[in-house]
């Protein structure tokens, strides 16, 4: 029962999604937590309350000026009550109302007066999600500390295909699991870098290589589960983000490096995972190159920044942990790349080997340090992020003096 006494005020908001609150409401449960629910006026074209109410086995709040129900429980002693704040199905329109901090009915009122965290769990079409409003408004509420779970990519309701569908029950109780039940990263926060880089030739034509960034996504999950307060800074890749982690989508390695540097002030750890294009064209040709030019047989290459050695070169107390691709000598030449860049450790796959490393769903890794070596041997994707996570987790907790900068 990981959430055995904790306390969650699920808001529901009008959208299709909140046909899933039942269940929601039963695996919360289920693991313990006692919850009470809020439904928006719109959410209730959706779920009934009385369905809602038999689930919890509390009264359903709907209306900031129901006298009966303030009596009972007040709203502020409702916002004190609560260990989180999670909402469930968040409409934009809810998004943009928390961002504004707005105080017009129940959910936001409770918003403002709480001082446990919220977390958000967006539903809406695809459109609506990448609208530059709805953007804004999520990197505001970001910003002001909410946490933001999914939303994941799919086939939606209106039948169009794209980012905007909420979460699935099981995928957002594992979320809250690792918010409400601190693990041995929690107030630490990490930055991962996944997936490979694409340097452009020409408009139609770039470079890159086979990193799907399933070890990096699986990284940062683990890191998440873990407790620790993630930022994906991914290149191009067709998986769903993590629950609760934040993602900065990139497709350079110039542009994966510049997002990087912005944020890692702010980061305890940094795992880089993402096979970073060593090189790029020194030009991208602003027309496609004509076969007949030969101007593709003849490409001037110049070097990509090193980003985990950039990381590195600035670290003072951060944990700094590579990978390394290998196809020969693979210890000894990762050996050379945790000198070299100043790595704390470093994970080295051999992908000569091709039922591990790029694109499947199994890695095998040696963990190499300046004191020794560990082999983990093939296992999934995720298994190896756990195991990489649990040898981060006591590095840290060997740096005695070690300075958490901002909890959550
Ligand atoms: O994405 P998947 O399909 O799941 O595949 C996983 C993986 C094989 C990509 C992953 O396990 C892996 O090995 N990642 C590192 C790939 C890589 O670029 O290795 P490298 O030996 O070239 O680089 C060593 C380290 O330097 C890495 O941490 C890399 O992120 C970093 N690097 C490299 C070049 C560069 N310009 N900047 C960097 O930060």
């Amino acid at each position: 029962m990981p959430l055995a006494g904790k306390r969650i005020l699920l808001g529901v908001t009008g959208g299709i999604a909140a046909y899933k609150t039942p269940a929601l409401v039963r695996l919360l449960r289920a693991e313990g937590a006692d919850v009470a629910v809020v439904l928006s006026r719109s959410a209730a074209q959706f779920v009934t309350a009385t369905t809602l109410q038999a689930v919890s086995n509390r009264p359903v709040r709907t209306d900031l000026f129901d006298a009966a129900a303030e009596a009972a429980m007040g709203h502020i002693e409702l916002a004190r009550w609560a260990d989180l704040v999670l909402i469930a199905p968040a409409t934009a329109h809810c998004l943009m109302r928390l961002a504004q901090g707005a105080a017009d009915d129940l959910l936001s009122t409770l918003c403002l007066a709480t001082t446990s965290p919220i977390a958000v769990a967006p539903a809406m079409n695809n459109r609506m999600w990448l609208h530059p409003a709805t953007v804004r408004n999520v990197a505001r509420l970001r910003a002001d500390g909410v946490i933001v779970l999914g939303p994941a990519s799919g086939e939606q309701a209106c039948g169009e295909v794209g980012p905007g569908r909420m979460l699935e029950p099981d995928e957002i109780v594992r979320a809250v699991d690792g918010l409400l039940t601190p693990g041995p990263l929690t107030g630490i926060k990490a930055m991962v870098t996944a997936g490979p880089t694409r340097e452009p030739l020409d408009p139609v034509r770039y470079i890159s290589n086979h990193s799907s960034g399933k070890q990096g996504y699986a990284m940062a999950a683990a890191l998440a589960a873990a407790g620790a307060q993630v930022t994906l800074v991914s290149g191009p890749v067709s998986l769903t983000p993590p629950a609760g982690v934040d993602v900065v989508s990139v497709t350079t390695a110039c542009e994966m490096l510049d997002a990087v540097m912005a944020r890692i002030a702010e980061q305890t750890l940094f795992v880089g995972v993402a096979a970073v294009a060593d090189y790029r064209p020194a030009r991208a040709a602003p027309q496609k190159m004509k076969k007949r030019s030969g101007a593709v047989r003849a490409v001037e290459l110049v070097e990509n920044p090193d980003i985990v050695a950039a990381v590195a070169a600035t670290k003072g107390k951060r944990l700094v942990v590579g990978f390394a691709a290998e196809t020969e000598d693979t210890i000894a030449n990762a050996r050379d790349k945790l000198v070299r860049k100043g790595l704390d450790l470093i994970a080295v796959n051999d992908v000569s080997d091709r039922t591990i490393g790029f694109e499947g769903e199994h890695n095998a890794v040696t963990l190499v340090t300046e004191d020794g070596c560990e082999h983990i041997a093939r296992t999934s994707k995720h298994e190896i992020a756990r195991a990489i996570t649990d040898r981060i987790a006591s590095m840290l907790a060997a740096r005695g003096d070690f300075e958490i900068p901002s909890a959550r």
